[in-house]
């Protein structure tokens, strides 16, 4: 077991014991929080004295008599109308983080949750033979630091990528193909991902063009669907094609978002096709879906249109032909039965909120989401240009994910270029994407999932203020000092008294477990990300206010070297959770 207890967890121990000393009866706790004025303020006192009707001062002093200080609680003191002003000592601080260092895992003593389960997430969901967009990008980079942060609390996770794979389109695509064979004509392991993606955006507007102009290709398009859906070997032969063809082209962006997609994660729409039939069976002898003007419909009460009429949930058409429904309704039925899910995570778009709120209570309904499984939709919102509209280029088009990534590489190679000291132009280019790659992660990360945000290149690069480049500098910058302490090495002692920005910094270091824990938790990586930058923050005052190299005695200097060195460690850890680098030298 190497988790280590926090001095927050301690201190609230402490006084929880205390307070029941006092008032046995009550359950009592104290309210902790780090405050400014001492290091923690409880101020669960004034409700317990409202309560048992007694003077919340005096209650807060007789109380104070039962706390026991010295080794951990330097002291603790009444102050305003019965609050609890807590300082602890400078060796506790030293000692936790001696403690945290020492993690044989490596894990800055952060613990295992207690009870963990198992977690099916749904995010970085293209479409095939579609270009990826700003909003694949914000699935992909929220699902990537969700899956992170749930399997270091040691969450069994499986990772689905729902891609768009099935559906009318493909009929069109895949006659298209036919008539014109050599379109798509080259060995695929030739062709890079932004080749084979200009190669499926010109077949589909070629495809697309003559669908729309003539009726007897529309015709065959059609057949082609059903072909498809059938099973036919030679149409899923060509269908095959697209998609792979696709994933060469997804796999190529996401290797540039510095993220790992795995093959067999991927489990598009298409990938359900053979329980469509039989979820389909299941709603409508079950009675939870019904037949209504030939399609097979899920009603509401609470869901209506503008008319007053209710909106259904169409799991199959009058046509006899599946949607997005039915295919999301048969995995959920796969997530839970097979895979043996009790958390269903889908990162998806605010705007398609209503979908999964009739899928999961359609899934309720027919018993396959039971009491013991939740379903979430992390839903996220909009990304917007800077004119604060969705992000359009100036053709009113969407923006292709692959141009902004490269934007932002860009743009950030040459703010390392112009810091840059000792690096090659190697390097350069290296660092360039670790941080322009950082700096787009952590610009949708830093702000809460469900807002939207504006793109803004210049803001995600600046060198000051709450961006990635910030803290990779404060990590390098860090790296650097502990190079150039050579053969000094940093050393815990905790009998050395700490000055303000040392206390400061040692403090917030400590709650790097239960941040962990929070964000996890709530599934809300900007808590972990406000939690970073304020660690940076609180660094850079530490190191205006505290010479490092140059302190005043050999101990010292070991120490600071120390809290340096679990500040790096902290943000080092920290930001690989949010699927961001930090490089040695930048
Ligand atoms: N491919 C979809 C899109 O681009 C997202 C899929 C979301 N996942 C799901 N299970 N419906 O909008």
């Amino acid at each position: 077991m190497a988790s280590v207890t926090s001095l927050t967890a301690s201190v609230h121990q402490r006084l929880a014991t205390a307070l029941t000393a006092k008032l046995p009866q009550a359950a009592a706790d104290p309210l902790l929080r780090r405050s400014d004025r001492a290091d923690y303020q409880a101020n669960g006192i004034l409700a317990l004295a409202k309560k048992a009707k007694a003077n919340p001062r005096e209650l807060a002093a007789q109380v104070v008599e039962k706390v026991v200080t010295g080794d951990l609680i330097e002291d603790v003191e009444v102050s305003g109308p019965g609050f609890l002003n807590i300082t602890v000592t400078d060796r506790a601080i030293t000692a936790n983080l001696a403690a945290r260092a020492a993690d044989p895992e490596g894990r800055l003593g952060v613990p295992y949750a207690e009870d963990p389960g198992t977690t099916v997430i749904d995010y970085a969901q293209p479409n095939v033979a579609k270009e990826m967009h700003v909003g694949h990008l914000r699935s992909a980079v929220i699902g990537d630091s969700v899956v992170k942060l749930l399997e270091f609390t040691g969450e069994s996770v499986v990772r689905r990528h729902h891609i768009g794979d099935w559906g009318t389109q493909f009929g069109m695509l895949i006659q298209y193909l036919d008539e014109h064979p050599h379109e798509l004509d080259h060995k695929a392991a030739e062709v890079t991902g932004e080749e084979a993606m200009s190669n499926l955006d010109r077949l589909y507007k070629a495809a697309r063009r003559l669908f729309d102009s003539d009726e007897e290709f529309k015709t065959r398009a059609r057949r082609r669907v059903v072909d498809l859906q059938a099973g036919d070997p030679h149409t899923l032969a060509m269908w095959q094609k697209f998609v792979d063809e696709s994933k060469i082209y997804f796999f190529s962006v996401f290797e540039k978002l510095d993220m790992e997609i795995r093959d067999p994660d991927i489990v598009g729409e298409s990938g359900y096709n053979e329980m469509l039939q039989e979820t389909c069976r299941l709603l409508e002898e079950s009675g939870v879906a019904v037949r209504s003007e030939g399609a097979l419909c899920v009603f509401f009460d609470d869901i209506r249109g503008p008319d007053g009429n209710p909106v259904p949930l169409i799991v199959q058409k009058s046509d006899g032909g599946f949607g997005y429904a039915a295919t999301d309704l048969s995995a959920i039925r796969d997530r839970v039965f097979r895979l043996k899910a009790d958390t269903l995570l889908y990162v998806v778009d605010a705007r398609q909120a209503l979908h999964f709120k009739m899928v999961f209570e359609t899934a309720r309904r027919a018993g396959w989401l039971g009491d013991g499984v939740k379903a979430i939709q992390l839903a996220f919102g909009t990304v917007l240009g800077k004119d604060g509209k969705p992000f359009k280029t100036r053709e009113g088009e969407t923006v292709r994910l692959v141009d902004l990534l490269d934007e932002a590489i860009e743009r950030a190679s040459a703010v390392v270029r112009e810091k840059a000291q000792d690096l090659s132009e190697q390097e350069i280019t290296e660092r360039g994407a670790q941080v322009g790659i950082g700096a787009v992660k952590y610009a949708d990360l830093s702000t809460s999932a469900s807002r939207d945000y504006k793109f803004d290149l210049d803001q995600m690069v600046s060198l000051h203020g709450d961006t990635s480049v910030y803290l990779q500098y404060a990590y390098a910058r860090i790296q650097s000092i502990l190079r150039k302490a050579g053969e000094v090495r940093p050393a815990a002692h905790p009998e050395l008294a700490l000055a303000d920005a040392e206390r400061a910094l040692g403090l917030h270091a400590d709650q790097f477990a239960e941040t962990v824990a929070e964000t996890a938790a709530e599934y809300a990586p900007h808590k972990l990300a406000a939690y970073l930058y304020q660690l940076a923050s609180l660094y850079t005052s530490f190191y205006d206010k505290c010479p490092v190299l140059k302190a005043e005695t050999p101990e010292q200097v070991e120490n600071r070297l120390f809290l340096c060195d679990i500040t790096a460690r902290t943000l080092h850890q920290g930001m690989a959770l949010l699927g961001i680098r930090t490089p040695e030298r930048l």
